[in-house]
């Protein structure tokens, strides 16, 4: 590796999405006080989940990579987290039945706080203020002051981030598998689907399984040491995720102790750029959102900078064409990656490629458009001799309604009922146990 690198020589390079603090002394100080708090997460997971995923490059696992696309601040309550660990739990225990395999599963939590921007201002009317770019920097009201970037933000996120995962790491360890009995999948969306039969077998099927475990095997799902979930978030606020970046004794390197697995979201992906630059130097696994504004010479170049030494585990990269542009582009990208010689993980996002305004002005997606998307990308990756070894998905455990169709048809006058997000729309508990049935029934279909 070029020696020059630093936690913080992605100071040098042009930084995009960085919001612009008012008081840069209180932002310093700020990161100070972040430098020196105990990290979220440990060398030795982040290194586990790194055998894993090249665990699933090799098709030999199965990733689900799912949360909110911004936390806020407000959703870090008991009843949130664990409704958004059991929709995560029970997405992994339907996925298993299709890929059969273990699934590795992601959070997209404990630190999704910070987001990229399309515009760095908004105006409304006569007034001009900077964009809302997510609780980790400001707060989402049209005022000044709270459209202003508080550094102090960086702390209360990082607080947050550590009482989410303390309390995750409790239930998955305190027997929150509790979850797989039949009580605890709320199916009553099922019988507006077609599939309904087949989805309550695939149901009686996991419970069946899971007892099966439990009275002859004598094993209680979830009742292990060693944690059965990662935490994700976009690597996006260069100076919080530097103040987390240290060396660990007895390991080589630098390790990012806010997140196992920190993702290049695609408009930071400039080769040249900070975002690069920061995220080479560490050993964390990363992801690289991909799509069809990345060209070939520019995934190139990301694959030589990122991951030099060809390194199993170290890159996925996750591909959001969107159905429409799905032939178009990933059929490239496929071919680009397997010329260079490279086997990296690919994980398909079928959200932000199939994100569309409302009449209203709503942002919303579509269930058919998301799943048209993963079926199809699972196919092209067969018929071209690759794999697709991992979906990630926006979602959230509540009731809202943000997304179109699924098993209940909601249609786009329903969103005003219960749409939350101040970003991206993200699929509810019903629509995201659905969408797992479908993979599930997908994967079983192409084994
Ligand atoms: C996201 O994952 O919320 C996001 C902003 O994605 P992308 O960088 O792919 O647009
Ligand atoms: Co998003």
């Amino acid at each position: 590796m070029n020696p020059a690198w630093t936690p913080e020589s992605w100071r040098g390079k042009p930084a995009l999405q960085q919001p612009s603090y008012p008081d840069p002394a209180a932002l310093q100080s700020a990161l100070d006080e972040l430098r020196a708090l105990p990290p979220l997460v440990t060398s030795w997971e982040i290194v586990a989940l790194r055998e894993q995923l090249a665990d699933a490059a090799a098709g030999r696992r199965f990733v689900l990579q799912a949360g909110d696309c911004a936390e806020r601040f407000s959703d870090c309550t008991p009843a949130r987290i664990t409704r958004k660990l059991k929709v995560l739990l029970q997405m992994s225990l339907v996925l298993v039945t299709g890929a059969r395999k273990p699934v590795v599963r992601i959070g997209r939590l404990g630190g999704q706080y910070a987001k990229p921007r399309s515009e760095d201002l908004e105006t409304r009317g006569p007034v001009t203020l900077p964009s809302y770019r997510g609780d980790l920097i400001n707060a989402p009201e049209f005022t000044p002051a709270a459209r202003t970037p508080d550094p102090q933000r960086l702390l209360r996120g990082y607080e947050r981030a550590g009482l989410t995962l303390n309390f995750l790491r409790a239930l998955v360890k305190g027997g929150f598998a509790d979850l797989h009995h039949p009580e605890y999948f709320d199916l009553e969306w099922v019988r507006h689907s077609p599939q309904a039969e087949e989805y309550h077998r695939t149901a009686a099927h996991i419970t069946e399984a899971l007892q099966f475990m439990e009275n002859i095997l004598g094993i209680r799902a979830g009742d292990t040491d060693r944690i059965d979930f990662f935490t994700a978030h976009e690597a996006l606020h260069l100076g919080y995720e530097s103040a987390q970046t240290r060396r660990v004794p007895h390991r080589p390197g630098f390790f990012n102790l806010s997140a196992h697995f920190p993702w290049l979201g695609i408009r930071t992906a400039q080769p040249l750029g900070a975002h690069v630059e920061y995220l080479r130097g560490i050993q964390n696994p990363i992801g690289i959102k991909v799509g069809p504004q990345t060209s070939n010479g520019q995934l190139l170049s990301l694959l030589d900078i990122l991951d030099p030494h060809n390194l199993p585990g170290r890159l996925s990269l996750i591909h959001r064409c969107g159905a429409q542009n799905l032939n178009g582009h990933l059929p490239r990208l496929i071919t680009t990656v397997r010329r260079a010689g490279r086997t990296p993980l690919w994980i398909c996002d079928p959200m932000h490629g199939n994100t569309r305004s409302t009449s209203t002005g709503l942002k919303t997606r579509n269930f058919d458009e998301i799943q048209d998307e993963l079926e199809r990308s699972f196919d092209i990756h067969s018929s071209l001799g690759s794999q697709l070894g991992g979906v990630h998905i926006e979602l959230t455990g509540e009731d809202v309604t943000e997304c179109t169709g699924g098993a209940r048809g909601l249609s786009e006058s329903d969103l005003a009922r219960a749409y939350e997000s101040e970003v991206d729309p993200r699929l509810n508990y019903e629509q995201s146990i659905e969408l797992a049935f479908l993979i599930a029934r997908k994967m079983k279909s192409s084994l």
